[in-house]
């Protein structure tokens, strides 16, 4: 079904985000005929260029980032008409004639992408305002980090509220965009088989892992400022983490979603230092010089910033008291693997005896790659050997399980974007949201700068530090394999 007619400007529109995925992704829109033929694009950035030369460039970033390869000959160029280009200086006033000019009385949705450093957000913002491009329907999409501490993030929510309501501001965490994120959502509250056994009756331990194998490539500077709390846990994991905890919902809105995952955060316990294990990899052997240590990498022989975290997480609410969350993520991991786990407490009692051997269910979300859900069963171990007690996975790895005509690929920035088109922000997170989640890791991080802590180093494409191993080997529990 087509959205409405809309157009979105993407202000740094010349940029990695952009090229990646912002333009590929409204180009499958555009081939699947969601993107109506009436939309606009249009690309803002300091750049002088034309709108042809423009279009040129997201051309080419559609050739190498993928799409529509689905897509009739001739769609290309259809899609490319639909693109314009704007040089604009977000800080002057430079440019916002023009796009004004562009912008006027045509009647689309507007939408404004704000795919820049977040000190810009606020001039963006109050330039809309005054070249009268904010009005109540308006919609301005931002994109993380979204401050780095709770103060700042307080900041930018102030500084956008002067401009916008909070039902105009998509905050992205593109995790929520994630086909098997929602999925998770399908199957706690679309099946009666799990909900009742959701809590800490019967649930030992979660896991969350986000494995990554790439390092961090030409974003040193970024990261090294971050590190995987900042990056990684403060929005993703800790949306994973909401979505898996939060009560049911009463209906799938967005503040009936939202007030539920801010509770789950609210709730969470300050971390003990001990619970924490952070580390820095190792350069790969053999091949330092295209893979280099996380130090070289980033360009700081001292650098004291995590590229791998491991957590042990309690939320304080009557569901999960005494139910641990791990959370672990990693650049340079040996695999490319994010994955969630419920794992279901021991039966009380086992009547087949010791030798029969006890297992566990553990329920496996895996978000990529090979989206699916994997249930663990114990059964009887074939065969005249007598009762003795295996594990099976039901498996149900979404592509085995559909048919072939019923998925359809779409990359969690699409989706997001038509979502935001559509006016719902149910994926999309809010402000209290955001602060709430800084608010809980601010004095974790202060508490590492306090003790001058200094990560683990770690064997490139490894599992991390081994005192991660060990973190859980305390606890009798051990990591589930990357
Ligand atoms: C981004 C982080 O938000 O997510 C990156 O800044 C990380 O460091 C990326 O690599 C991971 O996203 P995905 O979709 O590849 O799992």
């Amino acid at each position: 079904i087509p959205v409405d007619p809309f157009d979105l400007v993407i202000f740094g529109g010349t940029g990695d985000l952009a090229r990646r995925k912002i333009l590929p992704g409204l180009f499958r829109r555009f081939c699947t005929g969601q993107m109506p033929s009436e939309a606009r694009v249009i690309g803002a950035a300091r750049s002088e260029m034309s709108s042809h030369e423009y279009q040129q460039m997201a051309a080419e970033a559609i050739r190498e980032f993928g799409g529509g390869r689905e897509c009739e000959d001739g769609t290309l160029d259809a899609f490319l008409e639909r693109i314009r280009y704007v040089a604009i200086d977000a800080r002057g006033t430079g440019g916002w004639e023009d796009l004004q000019k562009l912008m006027a009385g045509t009647g689309r949705i507007e939408a404004y992408y704000f795919s820049v450093a977040p000190s810009l957000f606020g001039d963006l913002a109050e330039r809309l305002q005054s070249y009268g491009m904010a009005d109540d329907d308006a919609r301005i999409v931002v994109e993380k980090p979204f401050g780095r501490d709770l103060a700042t993030a307080r900041e930018l929510n102030n500084t956008l509220a002067k401009y916008f309501d909070e039902h105009q501001i998509y905050r992205i965490d593109h995790y929520l965009g994630k086909e098997t994120v929602q999925n998770l959502m399908a199957v706690r509250f679309g099946n009666m088989l799990f909900e009742p056994l959701w809590n800490s009756q019967f649930v030992d331990h979660i896991q969350i892992t986000v494995a990554e194998t790439v390092g961090v490539g030409g974003r040193g500077e970024y990261y090294d400022k971050s590190g995987a709390m900042r990056d990684m846990v403060q929005n993703h994991l800790m949306q994973l983490l909401c979505l898996i905890a939060m009560e049911p919902p009463a209906r799938f809105d967005p503040d009936a979603v939202r007030d539920e995952k801010l509770k789950v955060i609210r709730a969470l316990e300050p971390v003990e230092p001990h619970h924490i294990v952070r580390g820095q990899y190792e350069a790969e052997p053999g091949d330092a010089e295209n893979q280099p240590d996380y130090r070289t990498a980033v360009g700081n022989p001292r650098s004291s910033t995590e590229s791998f975290l491991a957590m042990k997480c309690h939320i304080a609410n009557w569901r999960w008291a005494g139910t641990p969350f791990y959370l672990r993520t990693g650049k340079r991991m040996s695999r490319r693997s994010s994955e969630i786990s419920i794992v279901f407490k021991d039966t009380p009692h086992s009547i087949f005896g010791d030798e029969a051997g006890r297992h566990r269910n553990v329920l496996s979300i895996r978000l990529q790659p090979d989206e699916g859900i994997t249930l663990g069963v114990t059964i009887k171990e074939p065969g005249p050997g007598g009762m003795r007690l295996i594990d099976v996975p039901l498996d149900m790895t979404f592509a085995d399980a559909l048919s072939h005509d019923d998925v359809e690929t779409v990359d969690a920035y699409e989706r997001l974007i038509m979502d935001v088109i559509r006016g719902n922000q149910t994926l999309f997170m809010r402000g209290d949201e955001v602060e709430a989640a800084w608010a809980w890791t601010d004095p974790i991080i202060e508490g590492w700068q306090a003790r001058g802590e200094v990560p683990k180093p770690y064997d490139s494409h490894s599992d991390g530090p081994d005192a991660a191993e060990q973190m859980m080997k305390r606890d009798h529990r051990a990591w589930r394999k990357v």
